[in-house]
């Protein structure tokens, strides 16, 4: 983990003892960390998209505690954790690949609370959708998906931001510079990278 230098000293999110089991395997086995504003969570062992998974309200974890400022959030369904500020990109991104790009992230906004007609056209010229608007979500090849993605969650403001394995051959400085071309949404206070790369 790096740390940034003007970052506050109370962590954002803790994880404390957290334990995910599949049957008798355990995928996390007692994970603890704390991401503090500013601070970006390099390359890990396995059991990212697991921890992920139990960070943003997909599976609740067998044991352990997550704290978002501190106020446990352990278990919390992710349409409420979008609202508290967490949301996070997928491995395998699913849109609805019937509706339009456009549309995927209008869903996005109403989910998260959003509704900013101008920041969805932004975001999606920032991260070079534009063209795609009005195609569907089925138009677009497997990285331009990634993006929409990424649109999708950045449409809900989040504070935290999970991005898991966004694309082969993006690196931490590609998403730095498409997370600055994305002026107008309110940038995360934390972007949680997580790449096996
Ligand atoms: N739903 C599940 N049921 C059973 N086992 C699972 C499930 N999800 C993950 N696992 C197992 O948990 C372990 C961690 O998987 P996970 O996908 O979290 O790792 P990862 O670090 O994200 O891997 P990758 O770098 O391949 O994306 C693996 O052994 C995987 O097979
Ligand atoms: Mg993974």
């Amino acid at each position: 983990m790096s740390h940034d230098e003007g970052a506050e000293s109370a962590p954002l999110l803790g994880v404390d003892r957290v334990v995910k089991r599949f049957g008798g395997f355990a995928a996390l086995d007692g994970a603890s960390f704390h991401l503090m504003p500013g601070e970006v969570l390099g390359p890990n062992g396995s059991g990212k998209t697991t921890c992920l998974n139990v960070i943003s309200g997909i599976y609740p974890p067998n044991a352990g505690q997550i704290r978002l400022d501190g106020k446990p959030i352990s278990g919390m369904p992710s349409h409420k954790l979008v609202r508290l500020g967490i949301n996070r990109t997928f491995q395998v991104p699913q849109p609805f690949l019937a509706l339009t790009v456009r549309e995927n992230v209008e869903i996005a906004t109403t989910y998260g609370g959003r509704d900013c007609e101008a920041d969805i056209d932004a975001t999606l010229a920032a991260l070079e959708l534009d063209a795609y608007r009005f195609r569907t979500a089925a138009d677009l090849n497997s990285a331009q998906q990634k993006m929409l993605d990424l649109a999708r969650a950045l449409a809900t403001a989040p504070r935290l931001l999970l991005v898991d394995e966004l694309a082969a051959g993006l690196h931490r400085q590609s998403c730095s510079a498409w997370h600055a071309s994305c002026g107008s949404w309110p940038p995360p206070e934390l972007l949680c990278w997580w790449s096996s790369t």
